[in-house]
């Protein structure tokens, strides 16, 4: 096995390559694109290395913000067939600067901002001084445009990043997917198609993109008549974790944190509403119908992320992670949907451990979170960098050389990392 020094060469070696000059893709071939969170967790993992290159990271994302204030969930900086939808199928030039697609996600930028800046506030300063405006008012643009229940919705399950999580199925069944027509889907060109969503999801996901599409990526539109609205706690609380560390950066800077302040206390409620008591975690809840998603996933645990405590979350995470080898499982192992290596339906995802398992660390929590930490680095050290993994075997799923895995290791999970050790 290799020494965690070669494992930590390897994972900037894949940050190096993955570099297509001032932004990253997650990996050649299945994601050939700069997309939003993706990008953000590698900045934090070029912070390890090289600081200034992490800021250029988030300096490209934020220059595709649309004039609205969204920033984008793939920015198309140069046209490949490899991947679909491309920009033709999105339909959303002139909205920004960069072709791009026309939804966003999660909001974890504002988040690894403040911790870049920490690394090093001497070049922090200028540099987050630039980009506090933009983090401000894309955080502004989820309070109008995803927050009218209390809690952020999204508007398409890729919104959320858990592109085919069991969250979704009741609200997708809804979703009118009769006149998509034919497509050919590029995914599984690159990786084998029982780790990937299936057809009937797909549809599904391109007929949300037509409908956006038609109706010129209006968001009274899109909140009035969207096919799929959905109320999600990976929205929720990565956004009130982001709001938090932007408050923070903003007293640094000596800006006027009061809007963001405001938010934080909106939120704190909003996340509430997300409380399933039957199921005993955070939960997903259609805005349409006002019924809960009904099965807990790991996004259900990122309310210590978001500063949020709930002792019988705690039960049910440590109930969930009893159910595999390896934690956290993106569904819960007890119910017969989960799916070991399918996505978002059961694989393991790194990302994720360190979203929860950092904020059971910052919440005092510290078995939990050193059990998740463990868990990661043994399944990459043991399976290498993949984009997720069996929980039960730990075998690698998904494309390889997976930037933000890269990531996770360097800032977290390795035994040299900075973060947590
Ligand atoms: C994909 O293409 O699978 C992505 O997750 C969409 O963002």
């Amino acid at each position: 096995m290799a020494t965690i020094e070669e494992l930590d060469e390897q994972a900037r070696e894949i940050l190096r390559r993955n570099d297509r000059g001032g932004y990253s893709v997650p990996t050649a071939g299945l994601y050939p694109y700069q997309w939003n969170w993706d990008s953000a967790f590698s900045a934090y993992g070029y912070a390890e290395f090289d600081i200034d290159r992490a800021w250029t990271e988030l300096e490209t994302l934020f220059s595709g913000q649309w004039d609205n204030g969204m920033v984008p969930h793939i920015l198309f900086h140069q046209a490949d067939d490899g991947y679909f939808p491309g920009p033709d199928v999105w339909g959303a030039q002139g909205h920004g600067p960069i072709d791009s697609s026309g939804i966003s996600q999660p909001p974890v930028a504002a988040a690894f901002a403040r911790r870049i800046h920490d690394l090093d506030p001497s070049v922090g300063a200028e540099r987050v001084g630039a980009l506090f405006e933009p983090m401000l008012k894309w955080h502004r643009w989820f309070m109008k445009c995803r927050g009218e229940s209390g809690a952020i919705c999204i508007t398409h399950p890729w919104e959320s990043g858990r592109d085919n999580a069991p969250s979704w199925d009741k609200s997708l069944a809804a979703v009118d997917a009769s006149n998509v027509g034919p497509y050919v889907r590029r995914d599984t060109g690159h990786v084998d198609a029982s780790m990937r969503p299936t057809k009937y999801d797909y549809d599904r996901y391109i007929a949300i993109v037509n409908f956006g599409r038609d109706n010129n990526w209006d968001e009274d539109v899109i909140l009035t008549d969207g096919p799929f609205r959905v109320a999600d706690p990976t929205m929720t609380f990565t956004l009130l974790r982001s709001h938090r560390d932007l408050s923070y950066l903003g007293q640094e800077l000596g800006r006027d944190t009061s809007e963001v302040d405001g938010w934080i206390e909106e939120l704190e409620s909003g996340a509430a509403s997300l409380w399933n008591e039957t199921i005993g975690a955070y939960d997903t809840k259609d805005l349409r119908t006002g019924e809960f998603g009904g099965t807990a996933s790991s996004a259900s645990f990122l309310n210590w992320y978001g500063g949020v405590e709930n002792g019988v979350a705690l039960d049910t995470l440590k109930q969930f992670n009893a159910g595999t080898k390896y934690g956290v499982a993106s569904h819960d192992p007890r119910l017969g949907s989960f799916d070991p290596k399918r996505y978002w339906r059961g694989p393991v995802w790194a990302v994720v451990n360190y979203l929860v398992g950092s904020g059971l660390g910052s919440c005092g929590h510290m078995q939990e979170a050193e059990k998740i930490r463990q868990d990661t680095a043994e399944l990459i050290s043991k399976n290498g960098f993949a984009e997720y993994y069996d929980p039960n075997t730990g075998e690698p799923a998904g494309g390889g050389s997976f930037s933000w895995t890269a990531a996770v290791w360097l800032s977290w999970a390795s035994p040299s990392a900075g973060e947590g050790n």
